[in-house]
C-alpha cells in the first residue's frame, strides 16, 4: 500500500525507517519531510495544515493510509476533513477525529474526562476573565507551587509553575485579561503540583483494543542537569529504568484502561497514538496530559523498540483489528541524544553544513531541523539532528550515542551530555 506521514521532525523520520522496512509499504511519503526522510521516501511540498493538498494528494497518489504526526492538524479536524470526502472516507488515518483531539486541544476538556472517568490526576479548577476574582481565592486555599496551565495549543509553552501566591495571581491576569498565550489562554486550568518523576507512556488503539508500546523519558531542559529554558525535547531513554512491572501494571489498570473504556462510553472512536504523560507520585501513576500523537524524541527511542511490523500494526488499528494483533518489542534498550543549534531554544542561525552524518555506524541517525541543499545536508531548525542507539542496557545505548555524535559536527553545534544522568 502507499502510506503518507505527515510532519517534518525527527519523529516523523523514524516512523518513515520503520514503515519503510515493512514489505506491506508500497510507496512511502512524507509532507513536508526533510533531508532523512528524502532518502528514504519522497518528500511532498505540502504543510501538515493544508488539509485541500493533502486530501488532493491521498487521491492523485493512491493512498492508503496516513500518519498524522504532530497535534495541531488532528486538533483542527484533519481527520474528519479526510473521513467527510466521499472519495477518501475509506483512507485509513492514524489520529483521532477533531472531538477526540480535544484531549490535548483543551485541558479544561480533559480534566473533565479524566474526572469522569475516575482517572488519577491533579485536583484543578478551570477559569475565565468572567470569573478571575474566584482564580485569586482559589490561589489562596491552595500550597505552592501554582501550575497555571492555558486551556488551549501553546506550543508546549503554556504551563508555568510558580512558587509565589501574589506572582501566581499576576500570571494569571496576564493569561486571562493580556492574552499571554492568545486565544489558547482564555480559560486557565490551576491545579495541585504533583511531585515525582515524569515518564511518557503509550498506546495504539483501534476504538475498542488497545497495544502498549514500549514507555520512555524524555529530558526537555537545555542545559546539564535538567536547568535552563525548555525545549521540545533534548534527548529520551526507552525503557525508563524505574519502571517495574508492578508499575506497568498500575498504568494498566488505572490509567490506560479506564482511558480506552472512557472513550466507548464517551462515543468517541478513538483510531490512533495516545500519549500519556504521566507522573509517578511515592508508588502511584497520575495523569499530567494527554496527548494525541507520538512524542518528540520518544518516538526516536519507542519505535526502534518496535521489532515486529510498524506498519501492519498501523493497519491493524485503522481497520479495528488490533484484538488479534501480536506486537513484539525488542528486550535492548534505547537512548536518543538531540544535537541542537547553538542559542536554542532562543535565536539561533540555520544553513550550516552538517558533516559526518555517513560515516555513523553503530547508530541510527534521524533528521529533524535539516534539510538538503546543493546535495549537502544542513541545519534549518533548533533541534536538528536525534542520534539513537540501543544496547543490552540504557548506559550501554547512550554510550553508543555518545561515540557516534564525536563523528557529526556542524558550527556551533550542542548536546546536552548528561542525558539518562538520573536514572
Ligand atoms: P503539560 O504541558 O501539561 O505536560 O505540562 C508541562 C510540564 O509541566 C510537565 O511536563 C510537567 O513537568 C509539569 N507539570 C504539569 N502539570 C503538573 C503538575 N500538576 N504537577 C507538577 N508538574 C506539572
Ligand atoms: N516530548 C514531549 C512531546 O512530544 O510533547
Amino acid at each position: 500500500m502507499n502510506v503518507l506521514i505527515l510532519g517534518s521532525g525527527g519523529r516523523e523520520h523514524a516512523f518513515a525507517y520503520k514503515i519503510r522496512q515493512s514489505l506491506l509499504c508500497k510507496n512511502l511519503y512524507v509532507a513536508p519531510g526533510n533531508s532523512g526522510t528524502s532518502k528514504i521516501a519522497s518528500n511532498l511540498e505540502i504543510q501538515v495544515n493544508q488539509f485541500e493538498q493533502i486530501a488532493e494528494a491521498i487521491k492523485n497518489l493512491n493512498i492508503s493510509l496516513v500518519v498524522v504526526g504532530p497535534e495541531v492538524p488532528l486538533v483542527n479536524g484533519l481527520t474528519d476533513f479526510i473521513k467527510g470526502n466521499k472519495d477518501l472516507k475509506d483512507t485509513i488515518v492514524i489520529g483521532p477525529n477533531k472531538h477526540a483531539a480535544q484531549l490535548e486541544g483543551s485541558k479544561d476538556f480533559a480534566k473533565d474526562f479524566l474526572n469522569r472517568h475516575n482517572i488519577p490526576t491533579a485536583s484543578h479548577k478551570t477559569f475565565t476573565a468572567e470569573n478571575i476574582n474566584d482564580a485569586f481565592f482559589y490561589i489562596d486555599e491552595m500550597k505552592a507551587p501554582y501550575v497555571l496551565k492555558a486551556d488551549g495549543l501553546a506550543a508546549g509553552k503554556g504551563v508555568l509553575i510558580i512558587d509565589n501566591p501574589d506572582e501566581a495571581k499576576n500570571e494569571i491576569h496576564e493569561m486571562l485579561i493580556n492574552s499571554k498565550f492568545g486565544d489558547a489562554s482564555k480559560s486557565v486550568v490551576v491545579e495541585e503540583f504533583l511531585d515525582g518523576i515524569e515518564l511518557s507512556c503509550f498506546v495504539i488503539s483501534d476504538g475498542q483494543d488497545y497495544k502498549l508500546l514500549p514507555s520512555a523519558k524524555d529530558y526537555k531542559r537545555i542545559g546539564e542537569g535538567d536547568t535552563g529554558l525548555n525545549t521540545g525535547g533534548m534527548g529520551a531513554v526507552s525503557p525508563p529504568t524505574f519502571l517495574t512491572k508492578e508499575f506497568t501494571e498500575k498504568v494498566e489498570q488505572q490509567v490506560i484502561q479506564p482511558t480506552i473504556e472512557g472513550f466507548k462510553k464517551d462515543n468517541i472512536n478513538y483510531q490512533g497514538f495516545i500519549f500519556f504523560g504521566l507522573i509517578k507520585v511515592n508508588d502511584d501513576p497520575y495523569v499530567i496530559e494527554y496527548n494525541v500523537r507520538m512524542g518528540d524524541p520518544e518516538s526516536e527511542v519507542v519505535l526502534p523498540r518496535i521489532k515486529s511490523d510498524l506498519l501492519e500494526l498501523l493497519y491493524a488499528a485503522g481497520n479495528g483489528n488490533l484484538k488479534d494483533h501480536n506486537i513484539i518489542i525488542d528486550d535492548k534498550k534505547a537512548a536518543t541524544v538531540f544535537l541542537v543549534s547553538g542559542g536554542y531554544p532562543e535565536q539561533y542561525e540555520k544553513n550550516k553544513e552538517i558533516f559526518g552524518l555517513d560515516s555513523v555506524v553503530d547508530s541510527l541517525v534521524f533528521h529533524a531541523g535539516a534539510k538538503c541543499e546543493d546535495a549537502k545536508v544542513k541545519t534549518n531548525g533548533g533541534r536538528v539532528i536525534a542520534v539513537t542507539s540501543m544496547g543490552n542496557s540504557v548506559q550501554e545505548a547512550l554510550e553508543k550515542s555518545y561515540n557516534s555524535i564525536k563523528k557529526i559536527s556542524f558550527e556551533k553545534m550542542y548536546y546536552r551530555k548528561d542525558i539518562g544522568f538520573d536514572l
